[in-house]
């Protein structure tokens, strides 16, 4: 098969783009480079393969001989509040509307990276596709309102969207900003890590090649107008997971205490009956073995400076 994939030199989508690649598809790679940070990361995640640099919210998409769209472009990070807003409705709303008629036009597929985010402070643990949407910031909010716009691109345009709700993916190419990228460069490298909130909150972490796994199953063989959640089987506070990432590395990292992020969700845990139904996928890597994978590629990176 022929697959675009958006984001293709972002942390989740050059592991997608390596995963079609090994099955024997051929990837069509799109991204725009941005700065949220260092582009120079995304070169490295690119490794070489031709990526069209194009910025969805204003090239002109022509996926005519696409067999399908990984649209997994876009602003992440939920501290979202203020002066940035514009950048999330951009590069989420904007992008992914525009996504959704050029795949509509064509009559392809389109599997879409939603978030966990979309629940914001959940009304049930674990937390089902069905629970009510209240998303607490600005991020989620524009994640749900493409998902909104996947289903009003289907029922009037025959788009045929399917939804993934992320949840917190970690792994070897973790965005630099996320929680496990800092941790394992803090005890890497040496120097402190600042914990927003006590360390309390906690997350159904998911492996990246666990991601990539639900991912291509949702192209493949994902009934019309599916909506998952792809989420890890363990759940773990940032207080257990740097105990166990101290324990891996055979060093103590030395933590502080900082204020709560706003928007922060307190705690997500992924109810992934469905998917497990309906397409036979499940998370296979213990959180052990995947920090375990994302400590030793972050060593080795580091040796090879
Ligand atoms: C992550 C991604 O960043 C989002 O793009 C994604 O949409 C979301 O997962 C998702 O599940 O959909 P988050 O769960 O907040 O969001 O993941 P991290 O950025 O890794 O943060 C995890 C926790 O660590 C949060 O409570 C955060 O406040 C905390 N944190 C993060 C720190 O205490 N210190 C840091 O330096 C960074």
């Amino acid at each position: 098969m022929r697959y675009a994939v958006t984001g293709a030199a972002g942390f989740v989508g050059s592991h997608l783009a390596d995963g079609l690649e090994a099955a024997g598809h051929e990837v069509v790679a799109i991204d725009c480079f941005t700065d949220y940070y260092d582009p120079a990361l995304k070169d490295e995640n690119a490794r070489g393969r031709e990526v069209h640099r194009l910025d969805l919210a204003d090239a002109e998409l022509d996926f005519a001989g696409l067999d399908g769209v990984f649209h997994l472009a876009g602003q992440p990070g939920v501290r979202s509040f203020g002066d940035v807003f514009p950048l999330y409705v951009r590069r989420n709303l904007v992008a992914s509307q525009r996504v959704f008629e050029a795949a509509a036009a064509v009559g392809i597929r389109v599997v879409f990276a939603s978030s966990s985010s979309v629940y914001g402070d959940a009304e049930a643990y674990p937390t089902p596709e069905t629970s009510e949407l209240r998303p607490l910031a600005p991020y989620g909010i524009t994640k749900l309102g493409c998902e909104h716009l996947a289903r009003a691109y289907g029922r009037d345009f025959g788009l045929d969207a399917i939804v993934l709700r992320y949840f917190t993916v970690y792994g070897p190419r973790q965005r630099p900003d996320m929680f496990f990228a800092r941790v394992v460069k803090a005890l890497a490298e040496g120097g402190s890590f600042e914990i927003y909130g006590d360390g309390t909150q906690s997350r159904s972490f998911t492996y990246v090649a666990d991601v990539v796994a639900a991912t291509i199953a949702a192209m493949e063989r994902a009934p019309a107008g599916g909506l998952y959640n792809v989420g890890g089987g363990e759940e773990a506070s940032m207080r257990e997971a740097i105990a166990t990432l101290e324990r891996l590395a055979g060093r103590s990292l030395d933590v502080s205490y900082g204020p709560r992020a706003a928007g922060d969700i307190p705690r997500t845990r992924a109810d992934t009956s469905r998917i497990r139904a309906e397409l036979g996928w499940e998370p296979l890597t213990s959180l052990e073995e995947g920090l375990r994978a994302h400590w030793d590629w972050a060593r080795a990176r580091l040796a090879a400076r």
